[in-house]
C-alpha cells in the first residue's frame, strides 16, 4: 500500500482534467446555430481575459433532445428517442453506450443517480450508488501509521459493490416502453461490431496509461504498450457478451453467473473485497426527491445517499435570502455564492449519510427559514472563516453527466461515475469493465480529506452495506408553472454542486443563454480548504482584490464540467461544456 500522498497525482490528474480547456473532440458536427439565444435570454458579459466568448450558439432540435460527454452515446440515445422510445428508454440506451465509448467514466463496474420527471408531472429519484461490500470495515484504509493509505482508491480492495446494471434496469421497468433487447441493441453493437477511436478517447487513454497498464485492461486498452490510435477500430468481445448477456437476462446477467463469478474470481485471486454474494445482494432504491425552489422556480433533486440535491437546494435557499441577485461577477455576487457553498458544504460534510445508516436532516437543511438563519452568519462585508462556523469539523477533486428529453416532455437527468478517471484500474477480464473506486468517498478517517479535499464526518464513516456519500447532482429545474425548464448535471466531485448551482443563478437570476450560462467563468468553495477557487482569467483581477480585502483566500482552481438541456420556444437546446467533450442533439 502507498501513502495517501499519492493521492495528490490522482486528485492532480482529476483537477486538471477539470481545468483544461478539451476542444470538442472530432465528431461533433456544426451545432444548429437557428436558436442560439432564447428570446428571454440577455447576452452575457464575461470578463476580456475569458476563455470562452458569450453568445455562443447551442443544438437545438424540436421533439427531443440529448446532451452528454460522448457522442456515440448521445447518438445512441436520439437512435432511441427516434424509434419511439420516450426520454428513459433513450437514457438508458445512453448509459449503456457511455459504458462502452467512454470507458474514462461510463461503466457497468459504476453506480450512479438518475432525476425523472414525467410529462404529467411526477417526480422520481433513484439511487444505485455503489454499496461498501460485506467485507468493508470503518478502519479498512488506515495504514499501521493510522493514516489513510490509496488502497480505496487504486486495485482491488478500492470498489463498492456497482450498481449501475441495477439502475438502468430499475429505470426502464419503471419507466421504459421499449425493451431490453431494443434500447441496449446500440451499445451491444458499439461493443460487438466496434467503433472508430477519437481523438478524445485517444487522448483519455494515453493521460491515464499508467494506470490502466498496472491491471488487466491493458492488453485492450493499451495494445502495444500505447492506446489505439485515432481512426483505429475498437471492439470490445467481453464486453460485447456481458452486455448481451444482460439483455437476455435482466439484473441476473450481471449479478449472478458468469459475470459475478469472472468479479468473484479477481477478486478472490487479488485479495479484493467483493464477492458473489455481495453483488447477489445489490439493490438500486428508489428514493423520495428533493423538492424545493429557486425564485419561484421548482427543483427536483437527488437526496441522500447523494448530498447533491442537499447542497444545491441549500445553497440555492440562502442566495434566495437576498430579494436581489448582485451584478454578475462581482465581488459581491461572488462574495454570496461563496458564503452559500460554505455553510452548505459544512453542514453536508459534517451531516449527510447514507439515509440507511445516519438520520439525514435533509427538511431542516433544504428550509427557507434554516436559509435565512443561515444567511444571518454571513457578513456584508467580509469573508468569515470557516473555523468559527463550524466547531465539529477538524482542520484539515471521473463521473459523466447526461440528460435527455422527449417530445411528450419526460425528462431525466443522470449521474454516473466509477469516481476517478477509470476507477480503480482493475478491468474484469472475461467480462470487459473497469470497476470504480468510490470506497475513497467515505470518509477513510472522518476529519481527513479524501481525493476531493473534502473533509467529512462520522456520517460518512464506512459500514458494510453502506452508500459512500455523494457529490452527484443530477437536477431538473421547473418553471413558474411546473413544467420542465432546464436539466442540468455534471461531473468534478465536490465541484459538482457548486457548478451546478451556478449554471441554474446563471439561468434564472442573469437571464443567461444555455451556452452562457454553461460557459460563465465559475468559482468553488467548500467550507475546507477555506478559499475561493477562481477560474483563470474568470474573474477580473479588481474582484479577486476586492475579495482578498475581504478577507478570502482565493487561488485559481478548476471547476466541474456540466451537460444540459433547456426548453425554448418550439423545442429543447442542448449543451456540453465547452470545458468538456461530447455532443448535444437532438431531432
Ligand atoms: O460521487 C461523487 O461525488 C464522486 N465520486 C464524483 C466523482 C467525480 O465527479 C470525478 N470527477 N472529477
Amino acid at each position: 500500500m502507498r501513502p495517501r500522498a499519492a493521492h495528490h497525482l490522482l486528485a492532480a490528474a482529476c483537477a486538471a482534467s477539470l481545468a483544461i480547456p478539451l476542444a470538442a473532440c472530432d465528431r461533433t458536427p456544426a451545432p444548429d446555430t437557428s436558436a442560439a439565444r432564447p428570446a428571454n435570454a440577455e447576452l452575457a458579459s464575461f470578463p476580456a481575459e475569458w476563455t470562452y466568448k458569450p453568445g455562443a450558439p447551442a443544438p437545438t432540435a424540436a421533439h427531443g433532445m440529448v446532451a452528454s460527454n460522448c457522442p456515440l452515446a448521445t447518438e445512441a440515445g436520439v437512435e432511441i428517442l427516434k424509434a419511439g422510445g420516450n426520454a428513459v428508454d433513450a437514457a438508458v440506451a445512453v448509459g449503456f453506450a457511455l459504458a462502452v465509448a467512454y470507458p474514462e467514466a461510463g461503466n457497468l463496474g459504476g453506480g450512479g443517480y438518475a432525476v425523472v420527471r414525467t410529462a404529467d408531472g411526477r417526480s422520481a429519484a433513484l439511487d444505485y450508488r455503489e454499496m461498501a461490500p460485506a467485507a468493508a470495515s470503518r478502519d479498512m484504509y488506515l495504514g499501521p501509521d493510522g493514516d489513510p493509505t490509496d488502497a480505496s482508491l487504486v486495485g482491488y480492495r478500492a470498489s463498492g459493490v456497482p450498481g449501475s446494471v441495477a439502475g438502468m434496469l430499475a429505470l426502464l421497468d419503471k419507466y421504459g416502453t421499449l425493451d431490453r433487447q431494443k434500447v441496449m441493441a446500440p451499445a451491444i453493437r458499439l461493443a460487438r461490431d466496434g467503433f472508430d477511436v477519437d481523438a478524445a478517447l485517444h487522448r483519455s487513454l494515453e493521460r491515464n496509461a499508467k494506470l490502466i497498464a498496472r491491471f488487466d485492461g491493458a492488453s485492450l486498452f493499451l495494445p502495444g504498450g500505447a492506446p489505439p490510435a485515432v481512426g483505429a477500430h475498437f471492439v470490445q468481445p467481453d464486453l460485447a457478451a456481458t452486455l448481451q448477456r444482460i439483455a437476455d437476462q435482466g439484473a441476473d446477467g450481471f449479478y449472478k453467473g458468469p459475470v459475478a463469478e469472472a468479479v468473484d474470481r479477481e477478486m478472490k485471486r487479488h485479495e479484493g473485497t467483493i464477492t458473489a454474494a455481495d453483488l447477489t445482494a445489490y439493490k438500486a432504491e428508489w428514493r423520495t426527491p428533493i423538492e424545493s425552489s429557486y425564485r419561484g422556480h421548482g427543483l427536483v433533486a437527488m437526496p441522500p445517499s447523494s448530498s447533491g440535491g442537499v447542497t444545491v437546494a441549500e445553497s440555492l435557499n440562502i442566495l434566495e435570502t437576498w430579494p436581489q441577485a448582485a451584478a454578475w461577477g462581482s465581488a459581491e455576487a461572488l462574495h454570496r455564492l461563496a458564503s452559500a457553498f460554505q455553510l452548505a458544504f459544512i453542514d453536508r460534510n459534517r451531516d449527510l449519510g447514507d439515509p440507511a445508516f445516519v438520520t439525514d436532516p435533509v427538511a431542516r437543511l433544504t428550509s427557507k427559514a434554516y436559509a435565512q438563519t443561515l444567511r444571518a452568519r454571513i457578513a456584508d462585508d467580509r469573508a468569515t472563516p470557516t473555523s468559527t462556523l463550524s466547531d465539529t469539523l477538524p482542520e484539515g477533486n471521473q463521473t459523466t453527466n447526461f440528460v435527455v428529453v422527449d417530445g411528450h416532455g419526460n425528462a431525466v437527468a443522470i449521474t454516473t461515475t466509477i469516481n476517478s478517471l477509470y476507477g480503480s484500474g482493475v478491468w474484469v477480464p472475461g467480462a470487459g469493465f473497469f470497476l470504480n473506486n468510490e470506497m475513497d468517498d467515505f470518509a477513510a478517517k472522518p476529519g481527513t480529506p479524501n481525493q476531493f479535499g473534502l473533509v467529512q464526518g462520522e456520517a460518512n464513516a464506512i459500514a458494510p452495506g453502506k452508500r459512500p456519500l455523494s457529490a452527484m447532482a443530477p437536477t431538473i429545474v421547473l418553471d413558474t408553472g411546473g413544467s420542465v425548464l432546464m436539466l442540468v448535471g455534471g461531473r468534478g466531485g465536490a465541484r459538482i454542486i457548486t457548478a451546478v448551482t451556478q449554471a441554474i443563478v446563471n439561468t434564472i437570476d442573469h437571464k443567461m443563454s444555455l451556452a452562457d450560462a454553461l460557459g460563465a467563468p465559475r468559482i468553488h468553495d467548500q467550507a475546507l480548504p477555506d478559499r475561493i477557487e477562481y477560474e483563470k482569467g474568470g474573474v477580473g483581477a479588481d474582484v479577486v482584490a476586492a475579495l482578498e480585502k475581504m478577507g478570502y483566500q482565493t487561488r485559481p482552481g478548476g471547476t466541474g464540467t456540466l451537460t444540459a438541456i433547456r426548453r425554448v420556444a418550439g423545442g429543447w437546446e442542448g449543451m456540453v461544456d465547452p470545458r468538456a467533450t461530447g455532443l448535444a442533439a437532438g431531432y
